[in-house]
């Protein structure tokens, strides 16, 4: 089942596809002080579409979390200017959702309880977000599932869980750190398949770190190679593949150049 649809029932926003969804004007990280600083960040510029898709890959350490905990507003830069839609960005908002690679679904409630949390934490009317949430565990394909709890679950099952509680106050954002890093081969695949279809149904923008280079082509309209840390961006490449896409899309000789250009960079030393 596709987790498309998210107009039935309570009135979706309206998708925002003009101008900047983020904007990031010399932004650096260095977490601590003295001896123990480590600069984790930057410095770095971003300015990210919105309704677009854009992937970040960079060698393991090199900041990515740490930028998309920037852009969540869940930690603030050392240095530089954030912009969310246009306004100051200086803490979370009920307009952008996570997704982490460990689901971070609470062991004692229930899969319909766990994707409730948003509701609570940002005053969501309870009966319209009950009614969403349930709505999302069908798309999903986890509707009997609604009051198990999540060990009864399958890691690829605990994933779409926390994928319905990111989406459950109708983010303009969805921040997708490694969201299907934990899963085996195909599961992944079909995920993230999926993710594709949503994102292009709901015209919301997304930002997804990977791993995954093949991953990081198929899902974005950019992606954007990392330095190692402290991450800057080395490259930002448009990827101009038709879509939708599918499994076919990695076969086409642009995905394949495409891969090439990102793979020759991540492998290439960088000049220090
Ligand atoms: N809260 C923190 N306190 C101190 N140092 C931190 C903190 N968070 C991250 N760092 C450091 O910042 C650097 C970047 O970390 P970050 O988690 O952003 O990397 P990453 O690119 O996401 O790596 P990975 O691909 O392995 O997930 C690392 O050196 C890390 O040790
Ligand atoms: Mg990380």
């Amino acid at each position: 089942m596709s987790l498309g649809d998210l107009s039935v029932g309570q009135a979706a926003a309206q998708p925002n596809r003009a101008g900047s969804a983020v904007e990031l004007s010399g932004i650096t990280k260095v977490f601590g002080s003295g001896n123990e600083a480590v600069h984790a960040l930057g410095p770095l510029d971003l300015a990210v579409e919105a309704g677009s898709f854009v992937s970040v890959v960079g060698p393991s350490g090199c900041g990515k979390s740490t930028l998309l905990r920037l852009i969540a507003g869940l930690d603030s830069p050392s240095e530089g200017r954030m912009l969310r839609y246009g306004a100051i960005l200086d803490g979370p908002s009920r307009d952008v959702g996570i997704v982490f690679q460990d689901h971070v679904l609470f062991p004692w409630a229930t899969i319909l309880e766990n994707v409730m949390l948003p509701a609570d934490v940002f005053s969501l009317p309870k009966a319209a977000a009950r009614g969403r949430a349930l709505r999302l565990l069908e798309m999903t394909g986890l509707k009997d599932f609604a009051s198990h709890k999540p060990h009864m679950l399958s890691g690829g099952m605990k994933q779409r869980a926390a994928f319905c509680r990111a989406l459950l106050a109708d983010p303009q954002m969805l921040l997708l750190d490694e969201p299907f890093g934990a899963l085996d081969a195909l599961t992944r695949e079909e995920l993230s398949l999926e993710l594709s279809r949503l994102w292009q149904d709901l015209g919301r923008t997304a930002l997804l770190i990977t791993h995954d280079i093949e991953e990081a082509i198929l899902l974005g309209d950019r992606i954007i190679v990392m330095s190692k840390r402290p991450g800057r961006i080395r490259l930002d490449i448009p990827i101009d593949l038709p879509r939708p896409r599918d499994v076919n899309t990695a076969k086409l000789p642009r995905f394949v150049e495409i891969k090439q250009l990102a793979r020759g960079l991540i492998f290439t030393p960088e000049q220090d």
